[in-house]
């Protein structure tokens, strides 16, 4: 079942996106070369309870962190440590989310650092513009299936592949509500969406093949072929005549 958010529900949720975006901004001014992960975790944490919200990932089926840091070939779900430092030419995935007056937000931002090939910029790039695109089809009356192909179509056509094990989301009081959101799919499929309803959107790319596998940590999500990858995702409201984005 799609949960129908009432107006003031939303508002609400577009005050807890703006406390995230501007929360993930300044963990990516400290994104560094000589940074560990640990840190920028301990800062995400520091800076949500600052806000007055709870960090929406921490416990949450037993993650031990705030923040997922996921760094080259790592999808997503990447464990924060002391050892793990971040270098000059790594791309790195911040997924940060937070609950707020009962309300989750959630978003992710890949980034390079430093000096970086023309690949993985070119990855970067179609990834978030893949966003970009799925966002603004968003309207009342449009499918889900619709938003799952704007991303396939646009990943695929330059020449990078859509992560099939994950997906996005339904967002509200919970974290992850219905319905999943696949980043590969066929137009006028699925639900049809309704003013109200509140999706994370959040597709993960990678440069080679779309099979993914799991470490032994049991969270971190890497390529099987250990190409790059990288992730964006927005907390995004359908409303009357289209959508609110709700974490920029
Ligand atoms: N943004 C991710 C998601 O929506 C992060 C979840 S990590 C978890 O699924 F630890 F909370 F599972
Ligand atoms: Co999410």
């Amino acid at each position: 079942m799609i949960v129908i958010k009432s107006q003031s529900e939303i508002e609400i949720m577009a005050q807890a996106g703006k406390i995230l975006s501007s929360i993930l901004k300044k963990i990516a001014r400290k994104l560094k070369p000589g940074i560990s992960t640990l840190e920028l975790d301990r800062l995400a944490e520091n800076l949500i309870i600052e806000a007055g919200c709870k960090p929406a990932f921490k416990g949450y089926s037993g993650y031990p962190a705030t923040l997922c840091i996921s760094i080259n070939d790592e999808v997503v779900h990447g464990i924060p440590s002391a050892k793990r430092i971040i270098k000059n030419g790594d791309i790195v995935d911040l997924d940060l989310g937070l609950k707020y007056k009962g309300y989750y937000s959630d978003m992710s931002r890949t980034y390079g650092v430093g000096k970086i090939s023309q690949r993985a910029k070119k990855l970067i790039k179609v990834t978030r513009k893949s966003l970009d695109l799925a966002i603004k089809i968003i309207k009342p009356g449009i499918y889900l299936g619709d938003i799952s192909s704007t991303i396939q179509g646009y990943v695929e056509k330059n020449g990078f592949s859509v992560v099939r094990d994950l997906t996005g989301h339904g967002i509200g009081k919970k974290l992850h509500e219905d319905p999943p959101i696949f980043n590969f799919g066929k137009p006028k499929t699925g639900p049809i969406l309704k003013q109200g309803m509140v999706f994370a959107i959040e597709p993960m790319v990678n440069e080679g093949k779309s099979n993914v596998e799991v470490l032994d940590d049991g969270w971190t999500i890497v390529t099987a072929d250990g190409s790059l990858s990288a992730h964006f995702e927005d907390t995004v409201a359908v409303i009357k005549n289209g959508y609110r984005i709700l974490t920029r």
